[in-house]
């Protein structure tokens, strides 16, 4: 019996059809109900015991051998008689590929790090997985801070001291901590908040931090800077105004609205009948900061804000639920694009 089936073993291989036709002769003729394979399926009811443990191996191996050969030999005579068949008419016009589209929080992304950049701002990064230092001590956030409750940051849960960055003013610390002043950048990526998902909150997010050091930097640069961006992003007609606020890492500071983009100021539902629209924090860096960073307070200042990027993105194309920007439904995501 051994040596019927290594016969069968080797017609199998050696098997070369011309057509798909024959191919299913085949088939029919070693795995079909009376075929060969079942043949010697009976025959190995009646051989001893001793015996029936390699030869069920070699007939099982056997059978799943032909099987795979046969749908071998079918996909590949299918595909060398379809490339002949359509060879004919090459005048056919080609099939084009769906394109893909950049995601709106990309462009944004890039929109608002080009107009910084055209300033002179190069871009840095850092690691979404953080320490508490740069975070939240090195930025002057004193120990009772609510920021730093479990209700609001992300902890990893054996070692209090890791967490997911809050805000993009850890790469701020990062950037002070590793050059010297003149220093200029932007830094763009991804935070976490423990917040409930909502039309206007997610618990992950994007922003775009920026950071100026150098000596005599004035808060009038910062206000110039600013209006600069306003303009460039949302339009010429587009002005801000400065009101007074509170960041532990900032002093003074201040929150920037820009002129309704919908209603230009007049008041509409979107700016809540106020004509304005809050687009970001900023202030002059806190001599602590500073120090805490290893940069001379003395003879440095510098400025730095920080903006959402969802918010710049609803405002500028008028999207009213922050959660499509997470759903990657591609009904959506194919609207935005652009050259950036
Ligand atoms: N880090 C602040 C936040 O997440 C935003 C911010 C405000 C950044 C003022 C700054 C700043 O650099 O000066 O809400």
């Amino acid at each position: 019996m051994i040596d019927k089936i290594t016969d069968l073993l080797r017609r199998v291989e050696e098997f070369k059809p011309k057509a798909e036709a024959e191919v299913e002769e085949f088939r029919i003729k070693i795995l079909g109900k009376k075929g060969e394979l079942n043949a010697l399926m009976e025959e190995f009811k009646t051989v001893s015991p001793e015996m029936k443990r390699e030869l069920g191996q070699k007939l099982n191996n056997l059978k799943n051998r032909a099987i795979e050969r046969v749908n071998e030999l079918k996909t590949s005579i299918k595909n060398s008689s379809a490339s002949t068949s359509t060879i004919g008419d090459m005048s056919r016009p080609g099939t084009n590929d769906p394109m893909g589209t950049r995601h709106p929080i990309a462009i944004v992304k890039n929109e608002i790090l080009a107009i910084f950049e055209r300033m002179g701002y190069t871009v840095a990064s850092g690691p979404e997985i953080e320490d508490d230092w740069h975070v939240f001590s090195a930025l002057n956030f004193p120990p009772e801070h609510p920021a730093r409750d479990m209700q609001d940051t992300f902890f990893i849960q054996r070692n209090p001291d890791i967490l997911l960055r809050t805000h993009t003013s850890s790469i701020q610390v990062r950037t002070m901590e590793t050059k010297k002043p003149p220093i200029r950048v932007v830094c763009p990526g991804r935070v976490y908040r423990n917040e409930s998902i909502s039309y206007r909150s997610h618990c992950m997010f994007h922003q775009v931090e920026g950071l100026y050091i150098d000596e005599n930097v004035s808060f009038a640069d910062l206000k110039q800077s600013i209006e600069y961006f306003a303009k460039e992003f949302f339009g010429e007609q587009a002005v801000i105004r400065l009101r007074p606020s509170y960041f532990p890492f900032t002093e003074p500071s201040a929150e920037v609205d820009v002129s309704c983009v919908l209603c230009g100021g007049k008041g509409c539902p979107v700016c809540k009948h106020t004509g304005w629209l809050e687009i970001m924090g900023c202030g002059m860096v806190d001599p602590n900061v500073l120090e805490s960073c290893g940069i001379d307070p003395k003879k440095y200042t510098g400025f730095a804000f920080g903006m959402g990027i969802e918010r710049s993105a609803m405002l500028k194309y008028g999207v009213k639920d922050l959660r499509l920007f997470f759903e990657n439904d591609v009904r959506f995501l194919g609207q935005f694009d652009s050259a950036l």
